[in-house]
């Protein structure tokens, strides 16, 4: 039998430190598909280079037959491919730990997805997003567009809102989350069902199924103990009664997380700035011929994982149920029906539907309407360079406290990023 295939997917953002993480993905899972061509591009031809020839050696030692093509022209990367990825980081690292570093000024956590760093990555983002769009509809137009640039959830709410293109967006914290969950629980992934509620990076489980039976407050329970679990205060998880994910101690921990930026010798952008180095000499070796097991130090560990699920189930019209970021529609009728969620979804080759999960808990529905606040904002700000509504953006954040304070923040974060924000600075001054 003949296997199915994928005759092109473009990748841009290619000489991003994650591309290994990706291509290893289709290495692991040769079985299932075949890959006729990866096109990778970027704007930093060093990367490109570096990160392709690793790219291009893990792909002849595991004996697959795909084309790697490495392209500085966006178009030629896009033109006729079936799945463009996005994983680019506008500014680069330098951007990302001005972003964190900034708003520690004015006692406010940077944090690139969930804090005011979080806004200047998606205004930077935008433009660059929305012009990858503009190549797809010419270029693709039948293309998936998957997002897993971060913020994922206003980056993907941005296209959508802006295009008419198939847009996903992804992140590899649900299936991070039930992995550990599986690790605690002593089952297998595949028995578990999570009830994921939120916003990328806003997000609770608000009950988990192990073959059908209600485990949630027991799991409750057993979090209190666990080691990599202790993110929160078990009185606070109980009084929720919904799991919070990770990336809400930014929120319900604020004054600690601040606290521990604030003190710490690097922030978390200058530490991923060693991890990278030390991932780049690897991929510049032309010994290395698997992914570096270095790359697990990143966050985005298992992202290979998420994609090639979500691939794979629009390509082979699996109708699975998998957690990704799409527009609401009514599934959570507590927000806007054109604002991107991240919930439970059945995928298959007819798109993403959303399942319908019901209003909100009322312990966790003030602070998910006040995000999204934030990012639908975000978004409008990041699309027109409309000042006011920057403002909003900044001062709906949960984390920015005052009018004065989202004042301070956009008077010299706007101006420190005016390089890579042409909405907001038209003439470029
Ligand atoms: C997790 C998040 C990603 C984020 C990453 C940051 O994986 O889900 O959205 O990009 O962590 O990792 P980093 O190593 O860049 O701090």
């Amino acid at each position: 039998m003949t296997k199915p295939r994928i005759e092109k997917l473009a990748y841009i953002g290619g000489g991003s430190s994650y591309t290994p993480e990706f291509v290893d993905g289709f290495i692991q899972h040769e079985n299932e598909v075949e890959v006729k061509e990866i096109a990778l591009h970027d704007i930093d031809e060093d990367r490109l280079n570096i990160v392709g020839g690793m790219v291009e050696r893990m792909i002849r030692y595991a004996e697959l037959d795909t084309k790697v093509t490495l392209t500085l022209d966006r178009t030629e990367a896009i033109e006729g491919a079936q799945f463009v990825v996005s994983a680019i980081r506008v500014g680069g690292m330098e951007a990302r730990i001005r972003d964190e570093k900034i708003p520690l000024k004015y006692d406010v956590i940077g944090q690139e997805t969930t804090g005011p760093g979080g806004t200047l990555k998606a205004w930077r983002t935008i433009p660059v997003a929305l012009d990858i769009a503009r190549d797809l509809a010419k270029y693709a137009p039948d293309a998936w567009y998957l997002n897993f640039t971060n913020p994922s959830g206003i980056i993907t709410e941005a296209i959508f809102k802006n295009t008419n293109l198939k847009v996903v967006g992804l992140c590899n914290n649900p299936i991070n989350m039930q992995l550990g969950l599986a690790t605690l629980l002593g089952v297998s992934t595949d028995e578990i069902f999570m009830e994921w509620v939120g916003l990328n990076h806003v997000n609770w489980i608000q009950r988990v199924y192990i073959q059908g039976n209600d485990v949630t407050t027991d799991l409750i329970a057993k979090l209190e103990d666990h080691p990599d679990m202790k993110w929160f205060d078990p009185d606070l998880v109980r009084a929720l009664g919904v799991i919070p994910t990770y990336y809400l101690q930014y929120y319900y921990a604020h004054p600690k997380k601040l606290a521990e930026a604030k003190s710490a010798k690097k922030s978390r952008g200058e530490v991923v700035l060693e991890v990278e180095k030390a991932l780049f000499e690897k991929y510049a070796d032309p010994s290395e011929l698997v992914k570096p097991p270095e790359l697990n130090l990143r966050g985005g560990a298992l992202y290979s994982e998420a994609a090639l699920r979500l691939i794979f189930s629009l390509l082979f019209d699996r109708r699975d149920v998998q957690i990704v970021v799409t527009r609401n529609n009514g599934s959570i009728p507590d927000l806007p029906d054109d604002a991107s969620v991240e919930i439970p979804c059945v995928v298959g080759a007819h798109g993403v539907t959303p399942l319908h999960m019901g209003p909100l808990p009322e312990t966790i529905r003030a602070l998910c309407q006040q995000a999204k606040a934030w990012e639908s904002w975000t978004v409008e700000a990041g699309v027109t360079g409309d000042r006011d509504a920057a403002l909003i953006a900044m001062l709906t954040n949960p984390l920015v406290p005052s009018y004065e304070v989202a004042k301070a923040l956009l008077a010299e974060m706007l101006p420190a990023n005016k390089d890579y924000l042409p909405q907001f600075y038209p003439l470029g001054v």
